[in-house]
């Protein structure tokens, strides 16, 4: 039996590389894999999805139409894994522009908290609902020339313990794992002379996003799960 058959799981970020990911582990736990990305043509390329939708998941009105059609489509949201974020170096923190501070708040802390809003009344609902947020092991380990990108994930974290109290009286779970370096194409680019071993393939990460995504597991709620690799 797939644990996740007929289950309606929402990733965004769906065309990235964690993305793409857990839309292959999801579909192979039964799951119908709705994928929501900013790139049209790229969400098209996809494999084993039930749907593609285009959408800036920085834009409420956006974030509102794009999941409200999602439920129209396919009647019910069970699971979100909000996969959609990113990563940018700066300078030091007093010389850090405001713009680069907010874009990166609005592309890790924003996208979540307006998928989570969007899809909580449907979940409440349904007395049923797996959230699945990612933070970033640099919550726990911050670096420096990174401030913008540690804090806005460490919204991330503290948007999941928030959200796991307002749930904890309902069938709702949400929890959070914290990434280490992840072996992409764009961190190998990046990083060619790393050892490129001890980062954490993506496909590992699918599967913990994958087990906090059972309905079975009913007790995990408000964890933040390290899945570091060997680094
Ligand atoms: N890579 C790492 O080493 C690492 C480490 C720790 C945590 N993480 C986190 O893990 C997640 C996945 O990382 P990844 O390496 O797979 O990143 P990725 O390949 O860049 O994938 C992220 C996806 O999110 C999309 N996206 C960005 N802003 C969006 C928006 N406003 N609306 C809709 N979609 C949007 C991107 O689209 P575009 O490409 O078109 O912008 C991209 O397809 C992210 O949350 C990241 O912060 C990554």
């Amino acid at each position: 039996m797939n644990p996740l058959q007929d289950r309606v799981a929402i990733i965004t970020g769906a065309a990235g590389a964690l993305g793409q990911a857990c839309v292959a582990h999801f579909s192979k736990l039964g799951a119908q894999v709705i994928a929501v990305d900013l790139d049209a043509a790229a969400l098209q390329k996809l494999p084993s999805t039930a749907g593609t939708y285009a959408c800036d998941l920085t834009k409420e009105s956006a974030v509102r139409e794009a999941f409200q059609t999602i439920h129209g489509d396919h009647g019910r949201i069970d699971i979100l894994a909000n996969v959609a974020g990113g990563f940018a170096m700066g300078p030091r923190v007093e010389e850090t522009a405001l713009d680069d501070w907010l874009d990166m708040f609005q592309i890790n802390a924003v996208t979540a908290w307006l998928s989570c809003a969007q899809v909580l009344p449907i979940m409440r609902e349904a007395n049923f609902g797996r959230i699945i947020n990612i933070g970033a092991r640099a919550v726990r380990r911050p670096g420096a020339r990174m401030a913008p990108y540690c804090t806005s994930k460490a919204a991330v974290v503290t948007l999941t313990e928030v959200l796991a109290l307002e749930c904890a009286d309902t069938g709702i779970t949400v929890n959070c794992i914290l990434p280490g370096t992840i072996d992409t194409p764009r961190n190998r680019t990046d990083m060619p002379n790393a050892d490129h071993s001890r980062w954490v393939p993506p496909s590992d990460l699918a599967i913990v996003i994958g087990q906090l995504a059972d309905p079975d597991n009913t007790s995990v709620n408000g964890a933040t799960v390290p899945v570091y690799g060997r680094s």
